[in-house]
């Protein structure tokens, strides 16, 4: 994605420069500028040009957009590049919401970022024509209860990316993982995708469809000693 940031006075530049180092460290990386790189662990363009290829949308046009677990808000920018009329996302840890602030102000992207959980979401936020749910769902203890909340605000599509299992003999299966997974013990859940398709579809929605996967490291093990689960999309729509 290319962010357009233009500031040229080397004054200003070291003061977005140091106020970048301050908000860290950072799981989103953002690539900025030649001269304002943010080095995270997450590298969300790549990730987007495979979602783009899985019918991530590319018009968002008018639409408002709720951005479930934002981080610092790469999908809720990218939203709004492409059109969103109101991106609001909602993210757990405030360290993140202070990042998306600042790179919604830097941007000049005009997004809203609360500090919430996403259990918590109710009408009191608006409803919103798309729901941005990017690595979320495993980290959700009650993927049901946040599913259906995500669906009573929802008016049309929701968008997951989430790990998957990779077997297609436990497609309809969920793994629940007690402990750690990958080193991560926020981590609760994988989901075959018909089992995640069958959740989204019994928390409200219309249709759902797993796309397909786009990382798929077949037969390795986590450091725990679980099968690594693939990365995969998956769009559910309203009606
Ligand atoms: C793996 S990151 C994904 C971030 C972003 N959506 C993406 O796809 O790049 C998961 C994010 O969800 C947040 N999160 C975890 N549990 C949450 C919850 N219950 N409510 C809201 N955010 C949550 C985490 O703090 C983290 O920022």
């Amino acid at each position: 994605m290319n962010w357009h940031l233009d500031v040229h006075p080397a004054e200003e530049r070291k003061e977005i420069l140091s106020a970048v180092e301050r908000l860290g460290p950072w799981y989103h990386s953002f690539n900025l500028a030649d001269w304002l790189k943010i080095e995270g662990i997450h590298d969300g363009d790549s990730v987007l040009a495979s979602l783009d290829r899985l019918g991530f949308p590319r018009d968002f046009s008018g639409k408002t957009v709720l951005d479930a677990g934002c981080n610092a808000g790469y999908y809720s920018f990218v939203a709004k590049r492409r059109g969103a009329e109101r991106v609001l996302g909602v993210e757990l840890d405030p360290h993140y919401v202070r990042q998306a602030q600042h790179l919604s102000n830097l941007l000049g992207l005009d997004g809203q970022f609360i500090n919430d959980d996403a259990h918590n979401v109710d009408a009191s936020l608006g409803t919103f024509d798309i729901v941005i749910c990017t690595g979320l769902m495993y980290h959700i203890p009650d993927p049901t209860n946040v599913l259906s909340k995500l669906a009573a605000v929802c008016t049309d599509t929701i968008l997951i990316e989430s790990e998957f299992l990779l077997d297609p003999a436990l497609t309809s299966m969920g793994r629940f993982i007690e402990g750690a997974y990958m080193g991560d013990p926020t981590n609760w859940w994988i989901y075959g995708p018909q089992c995640l398709e069958g959740m989204v579809r019994a928390a409200g929605f219309g249709s759902a469809e797993f796309r397909g996967f786009y990382y798929e490291p077949h037969s390795e093990k986590s450091p725990e000693g679980i099968p690594r689960g693939g990365r995969g999309f998956l769009i559910g729509k309203k009606h």
